[in-house]
């Protein structure tokens, strides 16, 4: 079974052929980031054109990668939510010709369930029941994972979401968008423990986070002191990258320990930054958790995560009719 994972929810334009749900045969991921940076954030009409112009070349690029013709294709998967709906229809509109002009199955894929399934790529993959936390530029949520298909949320962020607090951060700092990338690079020669910033807890035995009160928090340092520069730039960085590695790892441990279900995904672009995944590793081996860790290119948007997620959808017997629709808001559960 070949299954064709496309990916256009937001500023990645992404193809992948993966087979039998594990085997990533081509991964190709075309970035706009420089398009956007100059806005300072992702700007819906600049993304939607982008992608129709790098879709069908990065197809091309995928396919021949994977040496392959469409024809080989048994089927095709696209993320149709949440996401920017102008830029998720380029994809969703694309996946429906082919799957008609091909005679395929369609099935339209949730962005978060594929940030999940990410880690069935790993060499040694996740089996269900486990619990995934997806950390990325929109979402900050713990799902708890009974079966393929079958997802519980479980809590998640009242305010910002991680990302959003790395790039918000970012800005104030005068660094470039997207600012997970250069916080991380910037606090490896910086002490974490600089600075106290807030971790908030919002409430201590409830699955949720808040990030405003610390994005707050470093604004009004660098309103009090000026924007730092050199050595207190990089302080700031990593005491800003403690607090946000700290408080996810905690409130997520804490979930997951009250089960009895051991094993946890960590997934979703934040969960490629060098701190968070060196104390979830440590957290978790504490604590008795199997910790589940895609590489740092299976957590950014990719179209090999969409690809597993609509080859699970299609052997549980799900496909979406021709007249699948973006939906910009679509839950997971
Ligand atoms: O999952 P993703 O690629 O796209 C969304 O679905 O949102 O996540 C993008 C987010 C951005 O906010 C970016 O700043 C953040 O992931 N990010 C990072 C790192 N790499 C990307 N945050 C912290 N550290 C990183 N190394
Ligand atoms: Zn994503």
């Amino acid at each position: 079974m070949l299954t064709l994972g496309i990916e256009t929810s937001c500023d990645e334009t992404a193809v992948a052929l993966v087979r039998e749900g594990r085997e990533v045969l081509a991964d190709v991921v075309s970035t706009q980031i420089d398009i956007h940076r100059r806005w300072g954030g992702v700007v819906p009409e600049l993304a939607s054109r982008n992608h129709v112009m790098q879709l069908f070349p990065v197809m091309q690029e995928a396919l021949s990668r994977a040496q392959v013709t469409l024809d080989a294709v048994d089927e095709i998967a696209v993320t149709s939510g949440p996401g920017l709906q102008g830029a998720l229809l380029v994809g969703v509109q694309a996946a429906k010709s082919m799957a008609l002009a091909k005679g395929r199955p369609l099935i339209g894929v949730n962005h978060l369930e594929g940030h999940l399934l990410a880690a069935r790529l790993m060499a040694e993959r996740p089996e269900p029941p486990f619990f995934g936390l997806v950390v990325s530029g929109g979402h900050t949520t713990l799902y708890e994972v009974a079966a393929f298909g079958q997802y519980r949320r479980l809590g998640t962020t009242r305010d910002d979401a991680a990302g959003e607090a790395y790039d918000k951060v970012a800005r104030v700092l005068g660094l470039p968008y997207p600012g997970g990338v250069p916080i991380d690079q910037l606090a490896q020669n910086g002490d974490p423990k600089a600075h106290r910033f807030p971790r908030a807890m919002p409430a201590p035995d409830e699955v949720d986070w808040s990030f405003s009160g610390l994005k707050t928090a470093v604004l009004h340092h660098v309103q009090k002191h000026g924007a730092p520069q050199g050595q207190a730039l990089a302080d700031v960085c990593a005491s800003f990258q403690e607090a946000v590695a700290d408080s996810l790892t905690q409130k997520m441990i804490n979930a997951v320990k009250r089960s009895s279900t051991k094993q946890v995904v960590m997934c979703g672009g934040v969960a490629a930054n060098s701190r968070l995944r060196q104390l979830a590793q440590e957290r978790c081996a504490e604590n008795g958790l199997r910790l589940f860790l895609p590489s740092v290119k299976l957590c950014t948007d990719n179209g090999a995560m969409i690809a597993v997620a609509g080859y699970e959808a299609f052997r549980r017997g799900v496909t979406s009719p021709l007249s699948l629709d973006a939906d910009p808001s679509w839950r997971l559960a």
